[in-house]
């Protein structure tokens, strides 16, 4: 287990890609925080899932639109656990509106996504950076998508918000620098989530064809490279994306 000992927060690990990731690094010995916003139950299976699988887990309610709440969830894991070795930023919050509907992308939907999916890791990293940089080996992963690298995804404020998450990653790489670890994966689609599920059939078929490995990622392929770069001492201000290779995403 390559990761005994530590403390994980992942955000959004109520959800399909969160969870996978919490399960993951519940298997690599890790203590799971499993953060969510709404769904309780949701974050409850993830935790007991780490727990049958052998490991130890907790959950923790965040809002994390709410840089009051992101403080109290930071004091809340230095009072419960002391440490903190690995805050996942994967939370993100998407509504589908097509890039030339431009009028519908009003203001208050262009906050509430960059707010949820750039300003809350910002938040968290600000408010969790004493705690990361207390052992001196402490790592963030942001979760963006490939939608932040060319224009598409579910609509211009969520690829404009993932974009900047991946530029988010490279300044606090800079930032937070030698004692953390700032690195980001950006999956293309992945299968068998909620997100992926709502697109139609062709759109999953079309991604499948263009992938040069013939196949589109899976949660588990994010989670394997969340633990690629939580156990990597060299890696730092990259985005890596995930997506089978998408030969229109390859920079
Ligand atoms: N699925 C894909 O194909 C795909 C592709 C590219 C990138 N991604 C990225 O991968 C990540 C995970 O996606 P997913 O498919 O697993 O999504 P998901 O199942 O919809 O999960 C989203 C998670 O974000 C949490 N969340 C939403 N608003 C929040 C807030 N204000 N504060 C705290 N947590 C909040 C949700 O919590 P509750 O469950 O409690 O509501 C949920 O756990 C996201 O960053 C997404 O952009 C996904």
């Amino acid at each position: 287990m390559k990761l005994q000992g530590k403390v994980a927060l992942i955000t959004g690990a109520s959800g399909d890609i969160g969870g996978a990731i919490a399960r993951r690094l519940g298997r690599e010995g890790a203590h799971v925080i499993a953060a969510y916003v709404g769904a309780a139950e949701a974050a409850a299976a993830t935790a007991s899932d780490v727990s049958a699988a052998g490991g130890s887990a907790s959950v923790l309610q965040l809002d994390q639109r709410d840089p009051q709440a992101v403080d109290i969830c930071m004091a809340t894991v230095a009072q419960q656990h002391g440490r903190l070795d690995i805050l996942v930023n994967n939370a993100a919050w998407n509504i589908g509106i097509p890039f030339p509907d431009l009028d519908s992308l009003t203001p208050d939907i262009w906050d509430r996504v960059l707010e949820t999916n750039l300003r809350g890791p910002f938040l968290l990293a600000r408010a969790g950076a004493a705690l990361l940089k207390a052992d001196g080996g402490g790592h963030i992963v942001n979760i963006s998508s490939a939608g932040g690298i060319s224009p598409g995804s579910s609509s211009i404020a969520y690829s404009a918000s993932k974009a900047a998450l991946n530029h988010l990653t490279r300044c606090l790489a800079v930032a937070m620098a030698p004692e953390v670890a700032v690195n980001c994966v950006a999956p293309g689609l992945v299968e068998n989530t909620r997100m992926a599920n709502r697109l139609p059939d062709a759109v999953a078929e079309g991604a499948r064809r263009q992938a040069v490995l013939g196949r589109v990622g899976q949660p588990e392929d994010i989670a394997e490279q969340v633990v690629t770069f939580v156990t990597s001492t060299s890696i730092s201000g990259q985005t890596m994306v995930v997506d089978g290779g998408m030969p229109g995403v390859m920079r």
